[in-house]
């Protein structure tokens, strides 16, 4: 067979990204004021200030403005709450994001609860997650999303394939699961206790893996002509040849590619679209707060 179509989730990012920085510019003019994101960082976690980092950049790229908080690991509770009801009441903030995870005595569940669900642009709190459980518009988490945006550019309508999403995460699984649901695909969740999870994927036309587990996908587990979307990003441990370690995803990517119809690779799949959808979201959170309707296209 074929070697699968790669899913160029970079180059897919990249011209969303356009979009919105087109889009931003037109918020600017009608308003008189950029879209804001506040990012929150608690600790000093070193990916999480790498992600922190080019989320400042991409805002910036696009027209949005970005306003960080940096806060030392030390911060209580209560600091933390007073600065979230702050960036709530802020009209220039559209968008408040609180890196995960937070430093241990932190409740993550109680400050994502503090948030404005109409600037919960991660769409974690439990108001976005109802809403779509329910099928109500709100914020659907960034990840997801892009993966179901990457699905949709590739295959066009999902009615009726049969999609295994592996992992039930809050922040990826599940909604996942959800927005498959919505899209008219027939949906698994699989998790560590599915039996016979090999043979549950072996169904799929639509393969999600979002695990943390390198390579455990393997491509006899891949359908023929499947296709197959990897939100792991996991690094190696260090080798001769590549002393920080290689990253890779939930998917044996070589293997995989030998029997899928489309993939997408690790890094430059999904990874970058993370990003970009935070960006929409933030844009979308705007153009609500200016009583403007929804950007189209996005
Ligand atoms: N940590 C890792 N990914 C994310 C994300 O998408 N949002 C937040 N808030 N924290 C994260």
């Amino acid at each position: 067979m074929a070697q699968a179509v790669r899913i160029d989730g970079k180059a897919f990012a990249d011209g969303l990204r356009a979009r919105i920085g087109v889009a931003a510019a037109a918020f600017l003019q009608q308003t008189a004021r950029r879209p804001g994101l506040a990012v929150v960082l608690v600790g000093d976690d070193a990916a999480s200030q790498v992600y922190v980092g080019a989320k400042a950049k991409a805002c910036e790229e696009a027209g949005i403005a970005s306003f960080e908080h940096r806060l030392p690991a030390t911060t209580s509770s209560a600091e933390l709450l007073t600065l979230v009801e702050r960036l709530n009441r802020d009209p220039e903030v559209d968008g408040i994001l609180v890196q995960l995870p937070l430093p241990q005595g932190l409740d993550e569940q109680a400050v994502i609860a503090a948030i404005d669900p109409d600037k919960d642009v991660d769409g974690f709190h439990v108001i976005n997650a109802g809403r779509l459980a329910v099928g109500q518009t709100g914020f659907v988490p960034c990840t997801p999303l892009g993966c179901l945006m990457l699905l949709k550019d590739h295959l066009g309508d999902l009615s009726g394939q049969e999609a295994v999403v592996i992992g039930r995460s809050n922040i990826v699984g599940k909604p996942m699961a959800q927005l498959l649901t919505d899209a008219n695909a027939t949906v698994t969740i699989a998790h560590s206790r599915t039996k016979n999870l090999p043979e549950v994927v072996r169904r799929a036309d639509i393969v999600v893996a979002a695990v943390g587990r390198p390579e455990m996908v393997r491509g006899d587990w891949i359908k023929p002509g499947a296709t197959v979307i990897d939100v792991g990003i996991n690094r190696l441990p260090p080798t001769d040849d590549k002393p920080k370690g290689r990253l890779v995803g939930d998917v044996a990517f070589g293997e995989a590619a030998e029997v899928a119809g489309a993939i997408t690779p690790v890094p430059g799949g999904v990874g970058p679209m993370t990003i970009a959808v935070l960006l929409r979201n933030t844009l979308v959170a705007a153009h609500a707060h200016a009583g403007l309707p929804a950007p189209e296209g996005l």
